[in-house]
């Protein structure tokens, strides 16, 4: 990890400089990459929107390098929170806790909470560290798309539009962090993610999740992080089901399928991709959407997806497939 940092310090530093110019950064992180900019600052955050073709009401994580250093812009904590931070921090879980005025109302979309979370990313640990303002950054892929787990992701997409790629190399999780929050009604999970729920319950008991299925985001203040149904969705409309009965129905022989750990009988093997061959979630949401996009650029006419166990990274991983499907209804 020494070394990783060592080599990349002339990245860091210029990634670094770039930020304190005002300027938009894609970041690596453990989760997806991140298309960042300086919270602090208005002007430098509405670029990230322009770029990213994102509504202005569908607010931005805010990443810093410590809990401690998290609260030069957050208010009062609650105790649950607290607990939560120090279990999981650095690492893919993120807190909605109200926000102080040095946060502009653009990053949170004039809610008066903030998303916030330390990432568990070497070179995005110490590029926070090296910068006296946190980075506001969304997941660094045109809004809609399927989020970017490599360098290569985000410069298909922004090559020429942004001013640096810091590249951390493929990201461990795959999948993006798990949205929390503290109303008066008890602890939600508004976004299963990278962080299993069952983790979170033993420090904090049970939760409440939020079924994501609303095309409505952020209408009511806090509510619905990242809800656009068609959120991370690949181009190519893809059906969700049992993999041979889709097959046996099929309206088209021009399909690929997304399987979670076996082959479907009977088809081609160059159509299937796997996402674990294991069986392991963790290897499945690590391939999730790099797999989404390797189909995405095949042609096809459909892409024919199967859910994961619903267990652990299997939630926040079924969760992305059903917003991916979700724009397909009445297609198939
Ligand atoms: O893993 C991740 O969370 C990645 C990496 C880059 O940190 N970030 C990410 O950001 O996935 P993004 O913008 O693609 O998704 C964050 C979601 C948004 O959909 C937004 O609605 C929600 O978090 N969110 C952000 N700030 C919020 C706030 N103040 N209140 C409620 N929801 C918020
Ligand atoms: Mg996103």
């Amino acid at each position: 990890m020494l070394n990783e940092l060592f080599d990349k310090s002339k990245e860091i530093a210029e990634a670094a400089d770039l930020l304190k110019l005002g300027k938009v950064v894609a970041v690596p992180t453990e989760t997806v990459y991140g298309l960042a900019a300086n919270a602090f600052d208005a002007r430098a955050v509405v670029q990230i929107f322009e770029i990213k073709n994102r509504p202005t009401f569908d607010p931005l994580i805010v990443h810093a390098p410590s809990y401690e250093r998290m609260q030069d812009f957050v208010g009062e904590i609650p105790e649950a929170a607290q607990l939560l931070a120090r279990a999981f921090w650095p690492g893919p879980l993120t807190l909605l806790l109200p926000k102080r005025a040095n946060i502009p109302d653009v990053v949170t979309a004039g809610s008066a909470c903030v998303a916030v979370r330390v990432p568990a990313h070497p070179l995005m640990l110490s590029l926070l560290e090296k910068l006296p303002f946190p980075l506001a950054a969304p997941s660094a892929n045109p809004f809609g798309y399927v989020s970017p787990t490599c360098a290569e992701h985000v410069a298909a997409h922004f090559e020429g539009k942004i001013a640096y790629i810091l590249d951390g190399g493929p990201c461990k999780i795959g999948v993006e962090s798990t949205i929390v929050g503290f109303p008066p009604e008890g602890i939600t999970i508004y976004r299963q993610g990278g962080l299993p729920q069952e983790e979170i319950e033993k420090i904090v008991g049970p939760v409440i999740a939020m079924e994501c299925s609303t095309s409505a985001p952020g209408k009511s203040g806090l509510i619905a992080p990242g809800t656009t149904t068609c959120h991370y969705a690949p181009r190519t409309p893809l059906v969700l089901g049992d993999l041979p009965a889709l097959v046996r129905r099929r309206t088209t022989d021009n399909f690929g399928i997304l399987a979670f750990a076996y082959p479907t009988p009977g088809v081609a093997p160059v159509r299937q991709m796997l996402l674990a061959p294991g069986g392991k979630l963790s290897e499945a949401a690590q391939n999730l959407f790099a797999t989404m996009r390797c189909l995405d650029e095949q042609g096809y006419d459909l892409i024919f997806a199967e859910q994961v166990p619903n267990v652990g990274l299997g939630r926040a991983i079924n969760d992305r497939l059903r917003r991916a499907a979700a724009q397909t209804v009445g297609v198939f």
